[in-house]
């Protein structure tokens, strides 16, 4: 196993995620929680220090426990990580004059264990920088193996005491070589073999969601998306019937995913379900309400007042399981008090679990969303469930630009069922982190055999993203353009217009409101 020391950088989950995808168990703790006893206990092979926003040139920033360097473990700095290392081994540390941000060239000065299989002496090759302060002197028993245009020790090395640092960031994929480096460190400094898997994975989580809950209960929200159903299928693995799971039914969900969903939790894996008819309720609230925030306000709200009451009637919970994914957390970390403006007021249920006085057992926090998938499949979860593109929880309503009725939701429903089924036999579902149809409020005249008709515009989306942040409109051919709007316009009543939206985010956001 391998301890992360966090000294607070963006991307130290990146870190944790290239070592499990090397098959080697790691974890991170936050480096004020850290002492030499605590690393004794952990009993790691290997320890990463991260990157973080804090200079080491400011006293009382960040350092690395004393101890670490009074044990024989192999370290790897990176970015602060690196610095703080060299700081507190006898090196210096100054405020560099030309910030490194982005993009940079690795030139290899020397083999090392690290390069292994990925450089050689001379290669030169992309590097991502993100820092304003550079190592200026090496401590002792160090030697530089590679150096950048504004980092003359980029790659250090100390082979005698397994002692390793870089200052660009190895897990990020703008190093495209990077994730090699970190596998090399835990697997050829360390020494870690490469068995971790998401079992592994699967029977931990299991193990920490017994200790934490006990015997007491769990309520679960399940909307039908991939993360609280993997939740709640390994929460349920844990501790059984404890888990009640509340399904609530906004009437705003796509082509049978409400079957789908009931089926596969009550029948499949029989775990106990409740599923509540809401569409009336949040239909007629939305009756005649047309501005998006609004909309999603009214949803957010009913939302949780429907599953506050159905809880309630079996007795309450102690705890609120919840899907939460590391991007999530990271997300929620610099929005709330952020200086960031609200695009979207996001529907979930913050605020539930103080006004329901439960705790929250979250046990995907730490996974990427392909990682959830991974463990979804491991949970034998079916395809699919676990393959499904994100889906926002005001469901519809944000696809129906204007006021949402059952009429529009029908209509967008069969729409949306037709171009995925195109999508799918194109082989492409896949490839498209999200697609989509929406249902404007705006006709148009059309003709459809001798008659005229004068019905809905239907827009299609599709995009690429990684992780919903930043996303590039998907290119497809004409030719399946025309055959999706061929399709859509014979087979779905209402509509007799398609077209295709070519916007990226940013400027562009994925949902259309
Ligand atoms: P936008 O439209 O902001 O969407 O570019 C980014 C990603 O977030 C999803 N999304 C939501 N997910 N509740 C959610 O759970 C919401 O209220 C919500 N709004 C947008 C959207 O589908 C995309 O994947």
């Amino acid at each position: 196993r391998i301890l992360i020391i966090d000294f607070g950088s963006q991307v130290t989950q990146l870190i944790a995620r290239r070592v499990r995808e090397g098959g080697v168990y790691c974890e991170i703790h936050p480096f004020n929680k850290v002492t030499g006893e605590s690393i004794r206990e952990f009993n790691p092979k290997g320890v990463i220090l991260s990157g973080g926003p804090a200079s080491v040139t400011h006293d009382d920033t960040p350092r690395a426990p004393e101890e670490l360097f009074e044990t024989d473990l192999p370290v790897l700095g990176i970015c602060y990580g690196q610095q703080t290392l060299c700081a507190q081994l006898g090196g210096e540390v100054s405020p560099g004059k030309h910030h490194e941000f982005g993009r940079a060239q690795l030139e290899v000065i020397d083999d090392c264990i690290l390069f292994d299989g990925v450089w050689s002496k001379t290669d030169t090759d992309q590097v991502w920088m993100s820092h304003g302060d550079t190592v200026t002197k090496l401590p002792d028993g160090f030697r530089v193996v590679g150096k950048s245009g504004n980092a003359p020790f980029a790659a250090i090395a100390d082979d005698a005491r397994r002692y390793y640092a870089v200052q660009f960031h190895p897990e990020v994929v703008h190093t495209p070589r990077g994730a090699e480096l970190l596998k090399n460190f835990v697997h050829r400094v360390c020494g870690c073999g490469g068995e971790w898997t998401m079992a592994h994975f699967r029977a931990e989580e299991i193990a920490k969601i017994r200790k934490q809950v006990g015997d007491k209960r769990v309520i679960c929200g399940l909307s039908g998306g991939v993360d609280s159903s993997v939740a709640a299928v390994l929460i349920h693995e844990a501790i059984g019937d404890q888990l009640t799971c509340i399904y609530v039914d906004h009437g705003l969900m796509r082509l049978n995913e409400s079957e789908q969903v009931v089926t596969v939790f009550r029948d499949h894996y029989n775990i106990p379900l409740i599923h509540r008819d809401a569409s009336d309720l949040f239909l007629g609230k939305l009756a005649g309400v047309t501005d998006p925030e609004k909309k999603r306000k009214i949803i957010g709200g009913l939302f949780i007042d429907v599953f506050e009451e159905e809880a309630a009637k079996i007795g309450g919970a102690d705890f609120l399981a919840q899907g939460t994914l590391y991007p999530d957390v990271i997300e929620s970390v610099s929005f709330h008090g952020g200086p960031s403006v609200t695009i979207k007021s996001h529907h979930n249920v913050g605020g539930l679990p103080e006004r329901m006085n439960m705790q929250l057992v979250e046990p995907l926090r730490e996974l990427f969303k392909d990682e959830v998938r991974d463990l979804g499949r491991e949970l034998g979860l079916p395809e699919i469930l676990v393959g499904r593109h994100p889906f926002p929880g005001p469901g519809l309503a944000i696809r129906i630009p204007g006021e949402v009725t059952r009429e529009a939701a029908d209509i967008l429903r069969q729409a949306d069922a037709v171009y995925l089924d195109e999508i799918r036999k194109a082989g492409l579902y896949d490839e498209i982190w999200q697609a989509f149809a929406v249902l404007l409020p705006v006709k148009t005249v059309g003709v459809m055999g001798d008659s005229r008709t004068y019905d809905h515009v239907c827009a299609l989306r599709a995009v690429t993203s990684t992780d919903g942040m930043t996303a590039d409109s998907y290119p497809f051919d004409h030719s399946f353009l025309s055959a999706c709007a061929t399709r859509i316009i014979n087979e779905v009543r209402g509509v007799n217009r398609v077209v295709y939206d070519c916007t990226s985010k940013p400027p562009g956001t994925i949902e259309w409101e």
